[in-house]
């Protein structure tokens, strides 16, 4: 039998609103996702995910969904969406598309009619209930309860836009897997599920008792998140998966406070891929990429990586300034593509963009910038359009201006630019991406090196990335397959400078 090919595959981020847009009006859209997949095709990845284009009044870049089966206007019709999956098929590329089960838009038709048992509605505290039921705080900042002029208020973890479902309800439960269906009868080979850590709340919406709750997401245990009762869902997610052909699989964005708790997330009866954020937020050291990595294998769950999305700064920026970021990012590319399990590339990483810090104040469209009283700029920086020409008025990513500017100095960091540059970003992610279809891996196993080296193998493949200010010499290095910079080689002794990786075997 040969293994599925999630198990390893390396899917590719798509913000549809950032890709490529293909009728001028500076929004990125299915059709012109579509048009692109000869370039993800020849990338060489092997999947591609979709960020949502579901309708939506877009108060959170469409994860405020008002009609699950149906496509924004704005990202083309359902027909686009159709005629994408068919052609990333066509093209050897599979489809995940996001769904967004943990709330709802408010103006979705179960908000709008008033159905209340499919949301959250509690009276408030206070003489009057003018106090929130209880201390719950939105991931965007502020209290995640609003009042409705009836005197009851309604949960959201996120915007007041999003109101949370009620999953102690059985017809929010059917809905979903209805909604999975349509999207699996369509052609769709997986699913990326949002905010999968939130649907069920501890019974009695217990307060928290901690002020500045941000603070916890992903590290401590939350009445909010990542409850016991979540699994149940997957289980029967799961089954419904399992009644189609090819392997169709779901990945959890659910930020655990641990390695084993998102591990539970892809037992063989729930869901096949969990992101590892704590690889995501580990920091440019050695010990801290060797903990992420060694707490995730140990739990022996499929694992999967990644080191950029939709939702964080860069890493090219989060690791450095300017040249030191993308020497980091270089070799954490290498890094990534490494290790044992799947892999998961954001849009423009393999361009080695930055995050744009300097984005005008007024044309800020994320809810954080609102949300924080103007104290977190929030996410757009990482949502600017892809520049794939090195001219024209958004860099070829639309015939007119985009819905974000571009910083200027991106033609040089365009596709056209580096896919004849050999030594760009892209040229690297190109030829590693090759390398792993090719390679064999075996056993992981850590390398004996100096602490602030990081080093493992895999049979014979080799992997070295040296994070420390100082030189190391490899002396048993084999048959040199890629590095990410200069490095030295005499006589079999490979000299890694600093900030460096390389692949042997
Ligand atoms: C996680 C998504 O990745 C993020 O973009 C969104 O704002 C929240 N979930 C709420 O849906
Ligand atoms: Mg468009």
């Amino acid at each position: 039998m040969t293994q599925e090919w999630w198990r390893d595959a390396v899917v590719y981020q798509v913000y549809v609103r950032s890709f490529a847009d293909s009728d001028g009006d500076g929004i990125g859209d299915l059709p012109g996702v579509r048009s692109r997949l000869p370039y993800l095709a020849d990338l060489g990845v092997d999947a591609i995910w979709l960020n949502p284009f579901y309708a939506s009044p877009m108060a959170d870049g469409g994860y405020d969904v008002a009609d699950y089966r149906a496509v924004d206007p704005m990202f083309g019709s359902l027909e686009d969406a159709a005629g994408l999956i068919h052609d990333a098929h066509a093209n050897g590329l599979r489809v995940i598309v996001d769904i967004v089960p943990n709330h709802s838009s408010d103006q979705h038709a179960w908000f709008r009619k008033g159905l209340r048992d499919r949301y959250i509605f509690r009276p408030g505290r206070g003489a009057d209930g003018e106090l929130p039921p209880n201390d719950w705080e939105s991931v965007f900042g502020g209290p995640a309860w609003t009042r409705t002029p009836d005197g009851d208020w309604y949960l959201h973890l996120f915007a007041p836009e999003q109101p949370d479902l009620n999953w102690e309800n059985p017809d929010v439960h059917a809905e979903f897997l209805d909604i999975l269906r349509f999207w699996l009868d369509l052609g769709a080979d997986g699913f990326r599920i949002d905010v999968a850590h939130g649907m069920v709340k501890a019974p009695g919406l217990p307060d928290v008792g901690h002020p500045n709750q941000n603070e916890l997401l992903g590290e401590e245990p939350l009445p909010y998140f990542d409850q016991d009762g979540v699994h149940e869902i997957y289980r029967t997610w799961r089954m419904v998966l399992d009644e189609y052909p090819g392997d169709r699989m779901a990945v959890a964005e659910a930020w655990a406070p641990n390695a084993e708790r998102t591990a539970l997330y892809v037992r063989p009866d729930e869901l096949h891929q969990a992101f590892n954020f704590h690889f995501l937020k580990a920091k440019w050291s050695a010990s801290s990429f060797r903990t992420a990595i060694e707490e995730m294998l140990a739990t022996k769950a499929p694992a999967t990586w990644v080191l950029s999305n939709h939702d964080v700064h860069r890493h090219v920026t989060r690791y450095g300034d300017g040249e030191v970021g993308t020497r980091r990012a270089r070799a954490a590319a290498l890094l990534l593509l490494a290790l044992p399990g799947s892999a998961y590339v954001y849009q423009g990483e393999e361009l080695g963009l930055p995050e744009v810090l300097d984005l005008p104040d007024e044309l800020l469209q994320d809810p954080v910038w609102e949300r924080s009283g103007h104290t977190d700029r929030g996410r757009d920086g990482c949502r600017v359009p892809l520049p794939w020409a090195s001219a024209g008025p958004s860099l070829g990513f639309s015939s007119g201006a985009g819905w974000l500017p571009q910083p200027e100095d991106w033609a040089k960091l365009s596709v056209a630019e580096q896919q004849t540059e050999p030594e760009s970003m892209f040229s690297l992610y190109r030829a590693v991406l090759r390398l792993r279809r090719m390679l064999s891996f075996g056993e992981f196993e850590w390398l004996d090196l100096p602490e602030d080296v990081l080093g493992f193998r895999r049979g014979t493949f080799h992997c070295v990335v040296n994070l420390g200010t100082e030189p190391v010499r490899l002396t048993d290095a084999g048959r040199v397959l890629v590095a990410s910079a200069d490095h030295g080689v005499d006589d079999g002794v490979v000299t890694l400078p600093p900030d460096t990786a390389i692949w042997w075997s």
